[in-house]
């Protein structure tokens, strides 16, 4: 391969990426990866906030320029079992630790290509992957098209074991992404004759001890999805990709669809997760606390039949073979009290009344004037014990709510009233509050959800009323409990927007985590309530473990 000619001879060093490196990393991202990526990427690489990175500088460039990235490789460690390929490792179940290395980006500087300067960094993060323990591989995507990086990939002993279709979006054109593994610490997926065929057993005890379950619980009817995807049951894929494994070198794939399928496109971070909530001192919302619903414009009767059923679901026992509940959700919400010193007492969320504004009597655009507006029309008691609920039609615009707010909650102005309005997600940045039924509109393009009950609009707004309701009840006057530095840019960071964007264990941004797929409907759910119905609830932050909370 030709190199190139430099007038001077480049002494490449390699060292960890620090904050200095921040605008050239950037500005290198920018040049040569056909994605954006977000700031919260850079500055969690730049910070070492759960990626490791290195990155190659050239020593011998004059002054002020000898510290400059010319390289780089970004990483992060993940959980084997959550990802992808947790399935194709030699498993140990008693080390339910293992972890594995995604390469997240890679990249030279064009000037420096093809002097094996990509190849040290991938030898500094194989190292690097040895020398955890746990550790069993080394993984990364890569787009179809780019031959260096293929040819780089397997010169270093990467398997390529699948070809994930239309997994990359660009410019609105889909393309393909190889998926590369390197094995180290005797990570290896089983390949040996007898190896294969405990494994092969083992997928088909499990398959039919699941449909036999099935069948004994009656809890799903005859599943239209193959079965190798049902089996984990943990991601629904509304376009049903096929996953093939056509790239030379593979090995040892049993079936591709048995591996969870889970929508990697390069593994970004979770923008709130790191988010800290606090309790300050002042009163939650507790005891019987009486709803009411004001439909305001024109709504269906899926909406409002989802939305009751949701409510009645947070206290309702769908029976042991009916796991995970909403009602678990609403459990840790309740836990608030108790980590507050305010005793345990559960807290029990009734709709009381329902009124119906056909006529959009404060007009169409939601302001601080048109709830206050509202709310004296309908007369709902005046008391901390009574939630307005105020529910907007389509039509209607929100002031000021989009990301981390597709609803909102607060208290009337001089009374001790707090009150709730969820935006409708069909109308109101969709690309954020509807994801991830609908295509989210910045960040990393993602696989969407069918929605549970069968109605994008319906299912996005009870994502929308579990927050506000969440925060409402934990933080009803500000007081309660909310992160301690959340007041930047207007935005309080409360238990549900702390968790923004996670819906199961092992989400990352653009990817919601665990969730299960109603073999039925294809809807994507993560939870059981009352009268047969599913939901997808979003994560909540746990007071008493310090973390995001989800069902799955
Ligand atoms: N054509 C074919 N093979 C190539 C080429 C090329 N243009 N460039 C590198 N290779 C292969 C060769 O097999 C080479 O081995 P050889 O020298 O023994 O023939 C091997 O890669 C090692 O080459 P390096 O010199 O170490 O690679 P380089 O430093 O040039 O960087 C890279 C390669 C990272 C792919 C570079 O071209 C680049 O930055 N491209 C743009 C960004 C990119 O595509 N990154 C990878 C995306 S995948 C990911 O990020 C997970």
């Amino acid at each position: 391969m030709a190199k190139q000619n430099f007038s001077h001879h480049p002494t490449i060093c390699y060292r960890p990426i620090q904050p200095c490196d921040l605008e050239i990393l950037e500005r290198i991202h920018a040049d040569i990866f056909p994605i954006r990526y977000e700031s919260e990427f850079f500055q969690s690489v730049v910070h070492e906030r759960d990626i490791v990175s290195w990155a190659a500088v050239d020593r011998s460039q004059p002054n002020g320029h000898s510290d400059e990235l010319i390289g780089f490789v970004t990483a992060r460690i993940v959980l084997a079992k959550e990802t992808e390929i947790g399935d194709l490792l030699r498993y140990d179940p008693s080390k339910p630790d293992q972890t594995l290395v995604y390469i997240l980006t890679l990249g030279v500087v064009e000037s420096y290509r093809n002097l094996g300067i990509a190849r040290s960094l991938i030898r500094q993060v194989i190292k690097y992957a040895s020398s955890v323990p746990a550790c069993r591989a080394v993984y990364l995507h890569v787009i179809s098209y780019n031959v260096p990086a293929i040819h780089l990939y397997k010169k270093m002993s990467f398997k390529c074991i699948r070809r994930l279709q239309d997994f990359y979006l660009i410019n609105g054109q889909h393309y393909d992404s190889f998926l590369f593994v390197y094995y180290v610490n005797g990570g290896r997926s089983p390949c040996s004759p007898l190896e294969l065929l405990i494994a092969v057993v083992s997928y088909m005890t499990s398959g039919l001890k699941s449909v036999a379950a099935r069948i004994r619980k009656n809890e799903e009817k005859t599943a239209k999805w193959p079965k190798c995807k049902e089996t984990q049951s943990l991601m629904s894929i509304q376009t049903k990709r096929n996953l093939t494994t056509e790239c030379t070198g593979y090995e040892c794939v049993i079936c591709a669809g048995m591996s969870m399928i889970k929508t990697c496109v390069n593994a970004w971070l979770l923008t709130a997760a790191a988010a800290s909530i606090t309790y300050h001192g002042g009163p939650l919302l507790t005891g019987n606390l009486n709803l009411t619903l004001i439909w305001y414009g024109q709504f269906g009767r899926v909406h409002k039949n989802v939305i009751r059923a949701f409510v009645e679901s947070l206290h309702y026992n769908a029976g042991a073979n009916f796991q995970p509940q909403v009602s678990s959700w609403w459990n840790v919400i309740e836990s608030y009290q108790e980590v507050a010193g305010k005793g345990g007492s559960p807290i029990n969320i009734n709709v009381v009344k329902q009124v119906a504004d056909l006529k959009y009597s404060a007009g169409k655009v939601v302001t601080g004037e048109f709830i206050q507006n509202v709310l004296q029309k309908v007369n709902t008691g005046g008391d901390s014990s009574t939630i307005p609920v105020i529910l907007t039609a389509r039509d209607v615009k929100m002031q000021g709510l989009c990301f981390t707010k597709c609803s909102q909650h607060g208290m009337l102005a001089g009374g001790a009233q707090p009150y709730i309005v969820v935006g409708n997600p069909e109308s109101e940045c969709p690309g954020s509050c509807a994801w991830p039924f609908q295509k989210p509109d910045k960040g990393p393009l993602s696989i969407t959800l069918n929605p549970p009950n069968g109605n994008l609009g319906a299912d996005a707004m009870v994502i929308a009323f579990a927050r506000a309701l969440a925060e409402a009840v934990t933080n009803p006057y500000k007081t309660g409990f909310y992160q301690d530095k959340s007041d930047k840019a207007n935005k309080t960071v409360e238990a549900a927007s702390a968790c923004w964007g996670i819906f199961g264990s092992g989400a990352f941004d653009g990817y919601t985590g665990k969730v299960r797929v109603d073999p039925d409907t294809g809807g994507g759910f993560n939870g059981h309530g009352s009268r047969g119905r599913k939901f997808l609830i979003p994560a909540v932050w746990n007071p008493k473990t310090n973390s995001c909370w989800t069902l799955l």
